[in-house]
């Protein structure tokens, strides 16, 4: 069964006397378990949606259940059963760590001891233990997103929306971070994060939605995304390189296999060869070749990006779309701090 279910979700915001329409009839469907993606460029819609599922935002149309219960009935039960780290965190800069948590540990109810018992867990759990009496404004900026993250979960939310956890993070910082959400998800917590970092959806989805202009375009998973939309290459050099007598031998025997698509003299040195599984064509290739009395010099697999995902269902480049701006941006995700 499925944990979340989103089925034809419309909103959209006034602003200067006009409609600003943020999703158009988005569904999905997210299991347990799963590192979720939602993958799109600013204004496709992503904080819209995480901030409909968190229940601070009502949505105009659509159906929304999580864990079976439906979201506008019962939004207390929802906002226990998940963590929400907005788009710029949620922090209180005055406070120290450990007082910032366990302020939203006292939000959600815990008390006394118990409440510094699972403050000092999380801490551990986030490598936050050293920090926990310096203030909040004195950290830096993976300490603070790891501290964001750390708030999300002193309720021990079996789901975690994060919007943008690692932007604006130095690359150490990013992996940092990738690993605390590779840990939480070996737990058992299901995350659904947004991001526009390609690369960041290709290191930590299990399935991905590419979002556009507030619908999904494309879902599944990074590998299978990848291999749909564009399948795969292997580029081909023969011995002795340069004989044009050896590459249409070779490119004409490829022809008329099953698991070649098509053959490409790509110059006077190599033949790109589009396959749909590259993996198991590699071995049958070589094999094919050696038969045929052909030496290979070398054999290359060429995986495709997510941005030629994006480039193939958006029409455009992920980059260029990041490039266009609609309306008035996104209005800053506000401190949610639980009640
Ligand atoms: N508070 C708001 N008022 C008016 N328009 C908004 C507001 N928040 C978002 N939008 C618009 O809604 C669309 C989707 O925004 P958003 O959900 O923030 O996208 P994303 O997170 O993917 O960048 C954009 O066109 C954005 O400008
Ligand atoms: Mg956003």
């Amino acid at each position: 069964m499925s944990l979340i279910s989103v089925s034809d979700l419309w909103k959209s915001y006034r602003w200067q006397g006009r409609n600003v329409e943020a999703l158009r009839g988005l569904s999905l469907s997210i299991s347990e378990g799963e590192c979720f993606g939602l993958l799109g460029p600013n204004g496709a819609g992503k904080t819209t949606l995480l901030r409909i599922l968190a229940t601070m935002l009502p949505p105009d149309r659509g159906e929304i259940r999580i864990a079976g219960v439906e979201l506008r009935r019962q939004p207390e039960h929802i906002r226990r059963t998940l963590g929400y780290v907005g788009q710029q965190g949620g922090t209180d800069i005055q406070a120290t760590v450990f007082q910032d948590l366990l302020l939203q540990a006292h939000l959600y109810g815990l008390r006394g001891q118990a409440a510094r018992r699972r403050v000092s867990e999380v801490l551990e759990q986030l490598e936050l233990s050293s920090l926990a009496s310096r203030p909040v404004s004195s950290l830096s900026g993976g300490q603070r997103r790891r501290l964001d993250l750390a708030l999300g979960l002193v309720h021990r939310p079996p789901l975690l929306l994060l919007d943008e956890p690692s932007l604006g993070l130095d690359p150490v910082s990013r992996r940092q971070l990738w690993e605390c959400l590779r840990d939480l998800r070996a737990q058992g917590t299901t995350i659904v994060l947004t991001t526009h970092y390609l690369e960041e959806a290709d290191q930590l989805c299990t399935r991905l939605a590419i979002i556009d202009k507030g619908s999904i375009i494309a879902d599944g998973s990074p590998a299978r995304l990848k291999q749909e939309s564009a399948g795969e290459t292997l580029i081909l050099t023969l011995a002795p390189s340069g004989s044009a007598n050896v590459r249409q031998q070779a490119g004409e025997l490829l022809g008329t296999c099953s698991f070649v698509r098509a053959v490409h003299e790509e110059d006077s040195e190599q033949l790109r060869l589009s396959v749909e599984h590259g993996e198991s064509a590699l071995p049958a290739v070589l094999h094919l070749l050696e038969e045929a009395g052909l030496t290979v010099s070398s054999l290359v697999l060429e995986r495709p990006s997510l941005d030629d995902v994006f480039f193939r269902y958006a029409g455009r480049s992920l980059k260029k779309a990041q490039a266009e701006t609609a309306g008035p941006g996104a209005r800053s995700a506000f401190a949610w701090k639980g009640r």
